[in-house]
Order: C-alpha cells, then sequence, then structure tokens
C-alpha cells in the first residue's frame, strides 16, 4: 500500500470503535429524535436512505418502517449487531454493514437520502466525510443530519473530554473537535456549494433522570469518549474527582424536573 494510502487516524478509529461499543443502552434516548430526523428529511415509502454512524440502528430502522430502503454502517460491529437485532424485532429488512464514514463502502449515487444522527461528526476530517456522504448521494438527493450546538450541554461535554483526553502521537493531527458541527455558519462553510436549500431546526431531546449523579453514572458507562476519560484516570483519583464535578457543574445547568434537557440541530440540504 503507498503511503498516502495509509489512513493517519487508523488507530484513533481502532479506538472509537472498541470505546463506542458500549453505546447500546442510549438508543432509548435516541429513539425519539430519530423519528424527528426521518421526518425532517421528509423520508418517503421507497427511497433508498442511508444512516451513516448508525450506532444500534434507530434511524435506519425508523426510515425502513416508514416504507424506505434503507441501509446503515457504523465503525462499532457489536453495534451493528444490535442494528440488526432491532430490524428484525421491527420486521424490516435493512443493510447494515461495519465500516467507516470516511470510506463509505457504497458506489457513487446510490441514495435519495443521506442522514446521520450524532454520529458523522466524530470522523475525523470533515471535509472527508462531507465528501463521502455527497458522494454516495444521488444528483439532488437530499442529505440531514442531528449535531450539538458547541454552546450547549452535549457540545460543551464533549469539547471538555477532549481537553482533558491525552494529545495525539506526535506527527499526527488532532481529529477535528465534532461540536463544531452543531455550529450554522461551520456547517454552511462545510458543505458549501455542493448543496441548497440549507435548512436548520433546532429541537431538544429529553433524558429522564432521578439525579445528576444517576445521569453521570450512566454517561460514564455508555459515552464512550467519556468513558475512556474516565477509564484512563483509575490511578489518579484527585484528577477523577475533579473532572466529576466539572461535569456535574455542565449537567446542572440542563437538569430539570428530572431530566436533562440537550438542545440538538437539524440540518437538512439538497444535493446540487
Ligand atoms: C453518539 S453515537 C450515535 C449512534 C446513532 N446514530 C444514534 O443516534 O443512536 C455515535 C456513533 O458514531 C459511530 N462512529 C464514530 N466514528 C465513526 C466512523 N469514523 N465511521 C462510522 N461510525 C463512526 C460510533 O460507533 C457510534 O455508533
Amino acid at each position: 500500500m503507498a503511503t498516502a494510502d495509509i489512513d493517519p487516524f487508523a488507530r484513533f478509529k481502532e479506538v472509537q470503535r472498541e470505546a463506542w461499543a458500549v453505546f447500546g443502552p442510549v438508543e432509548a434516548s435516541t429513539t425519539v429524535p430519530a423519528a424527528k430526523l426521518v421526518k425532517f428529511a421528509e423520508v418517503a415509502p421507497g427511497q433508498r436512505v442511508l444512516d451513516v454512524a448508525c450506532g444500534t440502528g434507530v434511524v435506519a430502522v425508523t426510515a425502513g418502517r416508514r416504507g424506505a430502503k434503507a441501509s446503515g454502517l457504523d465503525l462499532s460491529p457489536v453495534l451493528v449487531e444490535r442494528a440488526r437485532h432491532n430490524a428484525t424485532l421491527a420486521e424490516v429488512d435493512i443493510d447494515f454493514v461495519e465500516g467507516d464514514a470516511e470510506a463509505l463502502p457504497y458506489p457513487d449515487a446510490s441514495f435519495d437520502v443521506v442522514l446521520s444522527q450524532f454520529g458523522h461528526i466524530f470522523a475525523p476530517r470533515p471535509a472527508l466525510v462531507v465528501k463521502e456522504m455527497l458522494r454516495v448521494l444521488k444528483p439532488g438527493g437530499r442529505i440531514a443530519f442531528s449535531t450539538w450546538p458547541p454552546e450547549h450541554f452535549t457540545g460543551r461535554m464533549f469539547a471538555f473530554v477532549a481537553r482533558n483526553m491525552p494529545p495525539p502521537p506526535a506527527g499526527v493531527d488532532p481529529p477535528a473537535p465534532p461540536p463544531l458541527w452543531g455550529d450554522p455558519n461551520i456547517i454552511r462553510e462545510r458543505l458549501g456549494k455542493a448543496v441548497k436549500d440549507l435548512t436548520f431546526e433546532r429541537d431538544t431531546l429529553i433524558m429522564p433522570n432521578l439525579s445528576l449523579h444517576h445521569f453521570r453514572l450512566a454517561q460514564e458507562k455508555t459515552i464512550g469518549p467519556l468513558t475512556k476519560l474516565v477509564a484512563s484516570l483509575e490511578s489518579d483519583p484527585r484528577k477523577l474527582a475533579q473532572i466529576r464535578a466539572e461535569f456535574d457543574a455542565l449537567a446542572n445547568d440542563v437538569y430539570k424536573d428530572n431530566a436533562i434537557h440537550m438542545h440538538f440541530l437539524m440540518t437538512r440540504a439538497t444535493k446540487s
């Protein structure tokens, strides 16, 4: 293989693949926003739909239940397996594969709609993931995704996790920060002239939790990058306590009436 073909983020993706394996239980919270994204994207029966970084397949299964011919792809084999189980239970026929959003295993112009819910944002190179998502989309097809605004809880939480992780090895650029995908100006710049009719809509994901500590414990067990951060501090209890206090302070701002309220942004556009 030529040097140029070697993915400089191969090691980063290996870590992500393993880290996100614990995400399964969070599908209970991403199921409702999945319906919102599928509706926002105006998915219609018979359309070919791709769910990028599908996790347990909540978006693809929702599109499939609406009559679309859905496919889903995720880095984590554990989550892909769970997505297949979800499709079987929902009695929809969906093609789920393990793969990388930066190297989609589909021919050009394969899909009428390409979706991603809180997923493609974790690909380390935004320009590459945009190129891939638009490559597999038919001209005139729709791209739509849900992301976390950087100024709200989840965006701030992922920025806080990144800030506290060890730096990448020398010579490797850091991955692009996922919360930048929640800024409409950056989205406009990243999609550029390749799309038209760019539309945004904000909504709120409500996650019931009996206390802030219930929430933090659940997040530490299921949000891969946070799980990794906590594990990396096992031998540094003072720093771990400091991290947990910082997390609680962030979450406290959005905890009301026994629930965490997470703002998210939906984006929709048509391929030019
Ligand atoms: C927050 S979860 C969202 C999962 C799902 N879309 C949902 O809404 O429930 C992020 C997902 O991105 C996946 N992921 C991260 N980097 C990826 C990459 N480079 N290619 C494909 N999937 C990736 C993870 O494995 C994980 O399933």
